[in-house]
């Protein structure tokens, strides 16, 4: 494809990393409903990059800036992108092209829902599942830093005791047992008034099974594809006021205003910097190794998280950390 030049109020951004997120394959998979551009699309919604070229209108960047890449309407899987300025920042020196390329998704949402949405308070419990997950192992240290307790489902055993090295109070394995018996017998005999769960599917409804009379779980995935069953048991339903509601954060960072976002991006640079919105590194490939690169990402168990890199070349090796 020709290299694109940007218009007005827009910047070309030579892509340097861009990450292999769960998003962007439910995208291709036609399965992403918060933003569909109709096929044939370009794809990848972050990354880092190097500011190439300015369109007019364009005020805050300069040519060479490395900046975080949120390309809302797809594209980051490429070597260059255009975008609308407002959706590239500039993120100091001292943070690493790897948590750059991670900088928004994961980040953003381990902050807006524990913080924000749910806004936790200090000493509660709040449930996830999914917790090895890079997201989920912000939530265990943000939760551990704000004074939160945590309730981790995992599908793996391996997983417990790394969450637990991490700061997890609670580790359940889901095959050990319905996790609203475990949550109740073991945590909360009145449930938990604070969960995220991205499984869906039996985990899903064993979670909304767990909560508290007055609980509100957010369901920000889809990682099973299978329907949360929510009305089977009338003990939920026909008591309390437990709420299942979703997040996304594209709906949430239309809703800041831009002082939020400013205290969202500042938020996020200080705890990157602690570590505790920090992305662990996979393996990386050249865009041309895209097809092993996508089997890499959806391995059972994967370490890390897997990045293309368009700079790389083809053929250069599939295992850089
Ligand atoms: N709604 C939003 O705005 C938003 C924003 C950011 C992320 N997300 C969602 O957050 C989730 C995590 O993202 P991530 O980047 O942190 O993912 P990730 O690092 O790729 O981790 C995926 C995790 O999901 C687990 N998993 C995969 N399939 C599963 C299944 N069928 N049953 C149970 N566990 C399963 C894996 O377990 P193993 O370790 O056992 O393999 C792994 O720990 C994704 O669903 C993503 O779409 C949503």
């Amino acid at each position: 494809m020709p290299v694109p030049e940007p218009g007005e109020g827009e910047a070309k951004v030579r892509i340097v990393e861009t990450p292999v997120n769960p998003s962007d394959l439910l995208y291709v998979r036609g399965q992403y409903a918060g933003v569909q551009e109709p096929f044939p699309a370009p794809m990848g919604f972050e990354g880092v990059g190097i500011v190439e070229a300015i369109g007019p209108g364009v005020k805050d960047l300069t040519i060479g800036q490395r900046v975080s890449v949120v390309n809302g309407r797809g594209g980051n899987w490429a070597e260059y992108a255009v975008v609308p300025a407002g959706e590239l920042f500039h993120v100091p020196d001292d943070i690493s092209d790897d948590q750059v390329a991670s900088f928004v998704i994961n980040p953003a949402s381990a902050i807006v829902m524990v913080r924000h949405v749910l806004a936790v308070p200090k000493g509660a419990w709040l449930m996830q599942s999914a917790a090895g997950s890079e997201l989920g192992r912000m939530v265990i240290r943000l939760a551990k830093r704000d004074g939160i307790r945590t309730v981790n489902i995992v599908r793996r055993r391996e997983a417990a005791e790394e969450l637990k090295r991490l700061g997890a109070d609670v580790v359940f394995v889901s095959g050990d047992g319905p996790i609203d018996e475990q949550v109740r017998e073991k945590i909360a005999p009145e449930g938990v008034k604070y969960a995220i769960d991205p499984v869906v599917g039996e985990i899903g409804t064993q979670m909304f099974r767990s909560l508290h009379e007055d609980g509100r779980m957010l369901v920000y995935g889809s990682l099973t594809g299978e329907p949360i069953r929510v009305g089977e048991d009338p003990r939920y339903i026909l008591a309390g006021r437990r709420i299942v509601e979703v997040y996304w954060l594209g709906y949430w960072l239309k809703k800041f205003s831009a002082s939020q976002t400013e205290q969202l991006n500042r938020d996020i640079i200080e705890l990157m910097r602690a570590g505790i919105v920090e992305t662990s590194t996979g393996r990386k490939y050249s865009l041309d190794q895209i097809n092993e690169a996508v089997t890499q990402a959806e391995q059972t168990g994967r370490k890390g998280k897997v990045y293309l890199v368009p700079g790389m070349g083809a053929g250069n090796g599939s295992a850089k950390k």
